[in-house]
């Protein structure tokens, strides 16, 4: 496990001031900021990318299917009604971690279900940004 994709989905660029009684005070920048710094204790290399789009998170899946051997991936709220990031997520049959700040599964019925959860190796939910640690952790002990 050498080069992992962290992928934020919708919304999770307003983190910092979105709701943050919930999601936190951290900007998604200072969080990818920590990330890069617990990755390169690692000897991971990263590379970041959020979109408000579905398309656009499912063209840079495909683009870097071939850089990467796993992904991290917060959908935001296509976690819970999009099967097209879910194929591109199993078409690219890399090793995924899911992750999201919050506790999904007690929050309102609607974030409950997971469509992605089924192809990740692990969903990880309601640790903060401590979340994409552990995703990490995970990957590297998948190999
Ligand atoms: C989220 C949870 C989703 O239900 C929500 O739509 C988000 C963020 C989380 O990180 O807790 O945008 O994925």
């Amino acid at each position: 496990m050498k080069n992992i994709l962290v992928i934020n989905g919708p919304n999770l660029n307003l983190l910092g001031e979105r709701e943050p009684e919930i999601y936190g005070n951290l900007t998604l920048e200072e969080i990818n900021k920590r990330i890069e710094q617990f990755a390169s204790e690692r000897d991971l290399t990263v590379k970041f990318f959020q979109s408000n789009h579905e398309g656009a998170l499912i063209d840079f899946i495909q683009q870097n299917r071939r850089w990467a051997d796993g992904m991290v991936i917060n959908p935001g709220a296509l976690t819970h009604y999009s099967y097209a990031l879910r194929d591109a997520v199993a078409a690219v049959g890399l090793p995924t971690i899911e992750v999201h700040l919050s506790d999904i599964a007690k929050r309102e019925p609607f974030r409950r279900h997971s469509v992605i959860k089924g192809i990740c190796l692990n969903q990880i939910s309601g640790f903060g940004y401590k979340g994409y640690f552990k995703a990490l952790e995970d990957l590297i002990n998948c190999q």
